[in-house]
């Protein structure tokens, strides 16, 4: 049975804050040093907690923020920090939370939510499914160099904050799955909990072209490991400049380490391949408004079709049955209706949305029902680039 709506919110007091820092040393192993650097940085606000018999039982953090989908930012709320305290565990606590927090959202407007899983059952039970990765790619730093040293190099500075984040911005919009950052993903590439970073940039006549932000993680022998928390380049010369800059480290530094995608385009300026590109995590979606998500995304500006969905969601009845998506000139048009010539849970929507999984590839493992002619209008509009994302949260 789901707890009243009283029973779940922000917490009300410095007792409850401080149950929830007692869900997250038991969770995730934070020491009480790690919970007060948390409880400093944390918007409380942003904290939502389920309280069973008047004790607070489970807790998690929601980030607002945006995610690239054919050059639109479709607003999307990131969920972390999920923890139930351990002697409630077992018992659907985290469904419930989750429930609670999906209602919340979608009755803000919020067409869609993601999330890294430390555990899937639990996610898919509420809608969520795979829709991306998370990468981390790893080069030897004596393999980073290129001959390019003409572009100015130069310390990030405090006012070049506004140009570092519309530069990103350029190349992030055209990166299926990268997020339209807010200022706690910031805030994670500039000054993380555990390590200092120092920002570079490059810039020519126009201005700013890239820029790296990297930690050195030190190792045996004054050794260190280049963390890079993000690097990005807008311009050929930009990317060459950087990994120059990068390769710059070779005596002491041992490997370059950053996150992106498996299509990482720095890797192609490498002379040889002895680099590595690891899976980190597939993070996973639930696309809470079926008409609002699939109208906020960006679609292929040359595509155009029309798809009869039948949907599946057990949790919200609004997204349940039929609905026709018209793509034209990069835009959808949703109505409810139609034929549901392709059927499908909310669950394999979040994949084919964000373009994690073709349609073909759902139908073949039996996760969706549809027409050959179905599936091949699906394949054009919603088959793109391997969406993947850079940050953590
Ligand atoms: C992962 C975590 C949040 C799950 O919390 P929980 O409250 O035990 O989760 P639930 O009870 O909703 O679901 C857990 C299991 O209990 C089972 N369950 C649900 N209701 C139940 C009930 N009434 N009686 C018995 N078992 C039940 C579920 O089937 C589920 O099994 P499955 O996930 O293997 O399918 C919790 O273990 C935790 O805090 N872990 C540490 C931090 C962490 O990993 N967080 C997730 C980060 S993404």
């Amino acid at each position: 049975m789901d707890a009243t709506q009283d029973d779940f919110g922000p917490p009300r007091d410095e007792r409850e804050v401080a149950a929830v820092i007692d869900i997250l040393m038991h969770s995730y192993a934070m020491t009480p040093e790690d919970c007060e650097g948390w409880k400093k940085r944390q918007d409380l606000g942003n904290l939502r907690l389920l309280r069973e018999k008047g004790q607070v039982g489970a807790t998690l953090g929601l980030l607002r923020m945006g995610q690239w989908y054919g050059g639109r930012s479709v607003p999307v709320i990131g969920v972390g920090g999920v923890g139930v305290h351990p002697l409630h565990r077992g018992q659907g606590t985290a469904t419930r939370l989750m429930r609670h927090l999906l209602r919340e959202v979608r009755a803000e407007g919020a067409p869609l939510s993601i999330l890294y899983p430390a555990t899937q059952p639990l996610y898919r039970r509420v809608g969520y499914e795979l829709a991306g990765g998370r990468y981390e790619i790893r080069v030897p730093v004596s393999s980073l160099g290129t001959d390019e040293r003409g572009l100015r190099l130069r310390a990030i500075e405090a006012a070049d904050e506004a140009a570092i984040t519309a530069c990103y911005t350029r190349v992030a919009r055209h990166r299926q799955g990268w997020l339209d950052r807010g200022a706690f993903s910031w805030t994670r590439v500039r000054n993380p909990r555990t390590e200092t970073v120092h920002g570079f940039l490059v810039e020519g006549d126009a201005g700013v072209e890239g820029y790296v932000y990297l930690a050195r993680r030190p190792q045996k022998d004054l050794k260190y490991e280049l963390g890079v928390t993000d690097v990005v380049a807008t311009t050929p010369v930009a990317a060459r400049r950087l990994l120059r800059f990068l390769g710059d480290h070779h005596s002491l530094g041992t490997e370059a380490v950053w996150f992106g995608g498996v299509d990482e385009p720095l890797l192609w300026l490498l002379r040889e391949q002895d680099y590595s590109v690891k899976l980190y995590m597939h993070w996973m979606a639930r696309v809470l408004d079926v008409a609002a998500a699939l109208e906020a995304r960006g679609w292929p500006p040359d595509a155009a079709g029309v798809l009869h969905l039948e949907v599946e969601d057990d949790l919200f009845p609004e997204n349940q049955g039929r609905f026709v998506l018209e793509v034209a000139s990069g835009a959808a048009r949703v109505t409810r209706g139609g034929e549901g010539r392709m059927r499908l849970h909310v669950r394999q929507l979040a994949s084919l949305y964000t373009g994690f999984a073709s349609a073909d590839a759902l139908r073949a493992m039996g996760l969706l029902q549809a027409d050959d002619a179905s599936v091949q209008v699906a394949q054009r509009l919603l088959h793109g680039p391997t969406p993947s994302m850079r940050d953590m949260f």
